[in-house]
């Protein structure tokens, strides 16, 4: 079939070469014996039609529920990364986890550190009880200010509102004993990573410390290493009290947690505080005020349930502001 076209169109081009030839030819003998052209020259250009212009207001929701795949929206503002992160889930396996995005059409958005709101809808069984987690998704700052040094950080402004709810994509919030009576295993995080290391703080397989901070733990599988030993630290924040677990992971990083024994649905306060006050501590491996902070997220870690859930993020700004010397 191909070929057949390609040998047709062969033979088109000779008569119409042919022709041209012939009207070319015609065309420069009148020029040159000053008669007048026997084609007037071409007319300007009618302007081609403007593509439609994309709409300036308004929102676009999208869907996304693939392993993994970083979704970063436009902004003029504070650029975030949205990802599902499905790291312990494949394809055609039991389950499902799916992140829906509400963009502002002009990038602006209430603040310029706002995030754009989303929600994550999943639903897996129990895994092993050495490997419960299926996937962290998670929305993560994309933010020139990292890798910063701790001690160049002045705030990290955390305004943050988001509800469980049981259901494909729904913004009701579930009250806690529903959520536990439909077996939720989850929790509600920030997550960042620290090395003296600039590059290995900003990768969360490499980097020496995880520190966290969750607003919530729900279900019985859902603690923070170090549990059982029992906090090492206390501290109130935006009037919510937040206890300190530390241990090893199975990748030998060492890991913080700042827990809350009570859901925090709304908060917003500067978590600096979390970070800073660590260097006060006693325990021999611990951060220095002279690492890096490579990597912040917020997220869910996603363990199991009976029901399809939904975290619904309505408002989110995280502002992180650090001395410009030592982000460079
Ligand atoms: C941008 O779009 C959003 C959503 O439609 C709207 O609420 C907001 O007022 C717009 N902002 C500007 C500066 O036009
Ligand atoms: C989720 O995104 C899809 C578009 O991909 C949209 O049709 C749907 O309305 C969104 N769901 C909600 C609850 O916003
Ligand atoms: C939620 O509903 C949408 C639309 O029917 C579907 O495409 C998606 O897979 C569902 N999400 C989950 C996690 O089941």
């Amino acid at each position: 079939m191909t070929i057949r076209i390609l040998v047709n169109a062969a033979l088109l081009a000779i008569p119409i070469a042919v022709t041209l030839g012939i009207l070319f030819g015609l065309q420069s003998h009148r020029a040159a014996t000053g008669q007048p052209p026997l084609f007037a020259p071409e007319p300007p250009p009618i302007p081609s039609p403007k593509p439609p212009a994309p709409p300036k207001n308004g929102i676009t929701k999208t869907r996304y529920c693939q392993k993994s795949f970083g979704i970063t929206p436009d902004t003029k503002g504070q650029q975030y990364t949205l990802n599902p992160n499905q790291w312990n889930w494949n394809p055609g396996e039991p389950g499902a986890l799916c992140v829906n995005v509400t963009t502002f059409n002009n990038g602006t958005y209430a603040t310029s550190t706002t995030a754009p709101q989303f929600m994550i809808s999943w639903q897996y069984p129990p895994g092993p009880a050495d490997d419960p987690v299926h996937a962290f998704p998670n929305i993560q700052v994309d933010s020139g200010v990292f890798p910063a040094t701790i001690s160049s950080i002045s705030k990290v402004d955390v305004d943050l509102e988001w509800s469980y709810g049981i259901g494909n994509e729904t913004t009701v919030a579930a009250s806690l004993a529903d959520l536990q009576a439909d077996n939720l295993n989850t929790n509600v995080a920030i997550d960042m990573f620290i090395d003296s290391d600039k590059q290995a703080a900003q990768n969360p397989s490499k980097a020496k410390y995880e520190l966290m901070v969750w607003f919530a733990a729900i279900g019985p599988a859902t603690q923070p290493i170090g549990f059982a030993q029992g906090p090492v630290s206390t501290q109130t924040l935006d009037g919510n009290q937040f206890n300190l677990y530390t241990g090893v992971n199975q990748q030998q990083q060492n890991v913080l947690t700042w827990y809350t024994n009570t859901p925090v649905e709304k908060f917003n306060g500067d978590i600096s505080p979390l970070i800073n006050s660590l260097f006060k501590l006693t325990a021999t491996d611990l951060p220095k005020s002279g690492d890096y902070l490579g990597y912040l997220a917020l997220g869910s870690e996603a363990f199991s349930v009976d029901k399809t859930v939904t975290l619904y993020v309505p408002k989110l700004s995280i502002d992180i502001e650090a001395a410009t010397s030592s982000s460079t």
